[in-house]
């Protein structure tokens, strides 16, 4: 039996405490929350469980094996930190913390006591994402060329961080993922409209070593709702549209093909290619739930986590950069370390 004890049952912790709970051989035991209605909401829920507004009962209980923290990333850092030198294997909600700096200071915690370190980059686990991952690692799409990424709606405006914090973490996850590689240079502009200096809508850029250029907007004041990822590819294009109930993915056999060599302008012509749309099955399950077994899964064979402590440090770095450019008007910012997947850490540090 694996015992948890959550951090922060606001929006989405109640989510997790849901699907913890749900798994065999595994037991939420605390819930911890400073807000006494929040607690009594759980107590409701499940009656079994043990609620607490000091998170330094979750870490002192020699019983609890694993912490999950799901309150606002201020307070990322400091509550991993104590979990990790508590013991215990430790779930960070996303973006991991406000810092490579912090994020590095993790990674070698959990490291130095051989613990379960993972950050919850939720779509890394969804049906639709992996099923990308397939094509695109097939070469069914050719060489990937552009990737652009929506994530749009009105709300929720956090209080400590800007819509690319917020939203833009799921993208980038979603992007690192499939593209398998880090940007070396990212750019980033934005305006903030409602709350004075926290952007509500933001425009992000990343240039991969490659020549794949990827871009990402996010929005918290936009009508409707938007989730939509675009790959394109020298033979395919696919469109991922997450709020499309069954036909997620849609792959255009569409392609523009630009003429080897021409002598003069007149002769330069593009020639366009339309062809059929396919749409595969997708078995969709709860992402939640999948991350949830594979963070069980990774505390009872210690193998690393798909969207570890390093995974979460990369999407990290890819903000720093975006705030970097939002301070400086939008200009270029270097990645000066691209970060391979299962680079050792001591080389990142
Ligand atoms: N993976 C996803 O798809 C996803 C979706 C939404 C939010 N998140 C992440 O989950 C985290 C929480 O977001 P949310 O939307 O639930 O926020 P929220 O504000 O709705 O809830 C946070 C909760 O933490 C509690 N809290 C704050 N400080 C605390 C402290 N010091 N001790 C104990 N409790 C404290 C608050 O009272 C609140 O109930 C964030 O990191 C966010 O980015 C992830």
């Amino acid at each position: 039996m694996l015992t948890f004890g959550v951090v922060g049952c606001g929006y989405w912790g109640p989510n997790l405490i849901r699907n913890l709970n749900s798994l065999p051989d595994c037991e939420v035991k605390y819930v911890c929350d400073t807000r006494v209605e929040r607690l009594a909401h759980m107590r409701h829920l499940y009656p079994q469980v043990t609620t607490t507004n000091r998170f330094n009962d979750l870490v002192d209980d020699p019983d609890v094996d694993a912490v999950i923290v799901a309150v606002p990333v201020r307070y990322h850092y400091e509550m991993a930190q104590k979990a990790l030198e508590a013991g215990k294997h430790t779930f960070i909600e996303k973006p991991m913390a406000r810092s490579s700096i912090e994020c590095l200071r993790l990674i070698e915690t959990a490291e130095q006591r051989r613990l379960t370190l993972m950050v919850g980059h939720t779509f890394v686990y969804s049906t639709p994402v992996r099923k990308i991952k397939e094509i695109v690692d097939s070469g069914q799409l050719g060489d990937i060329q552009y990737v652009s990424s929506r994530r749009l709606n009105l709300g929720l405006f956090q209080k400590d961080i800007n819509v690319a914090w917020d939203l833009a973490p799921h993208d980038i996850s979603i992007l690192l993922h499939i593209l398998g590689e880090a940007p070396i240079s990212v750019n980033c502009q934005g305006k903030s409209h409602v709350m004075k200096g926290i952007e509500d809508v933001t425009d992000l850029s990343l240039q991969f070593a490659n020549g794949t250029y990827a871009s990402i907007q996010s929005s918290w004041l936009h009508p409707s709702k938007v989730r939509e990822t675009i790959v394109v590819g020298t033979k395919m294009m696919l469109v991922y549209d997450d709020l499309e109930p069954n036909e997620k993915i849609k792959i255009y056999d569409k392609r523009v093909e630009v003429p080897p060599y021409y002598d003069t302008f007149a002769e330069f012509q593009y020639s366009y290619y339309y062809g059929d749309v396919h749409c595969p099955f997708l078995k969709l399950t709860e992402p939640l739930k999948t991350e949830c077994e594979h963070f069980r899964d990774c505390i009872v064979s210690g193998t690393g986590p798909e969207s570890g402590g390093v995974e979460g440090l990369r999407v990290v770095q890819i903000l720093e950069a975006a705030s970097a450019s939002l301070a400086n008007g939008g200009g270029l910012i270097k990645i000066t370390e691209p970060m391979q997947a299962g680079t050792p850490v001591a080389s990142l540090a």
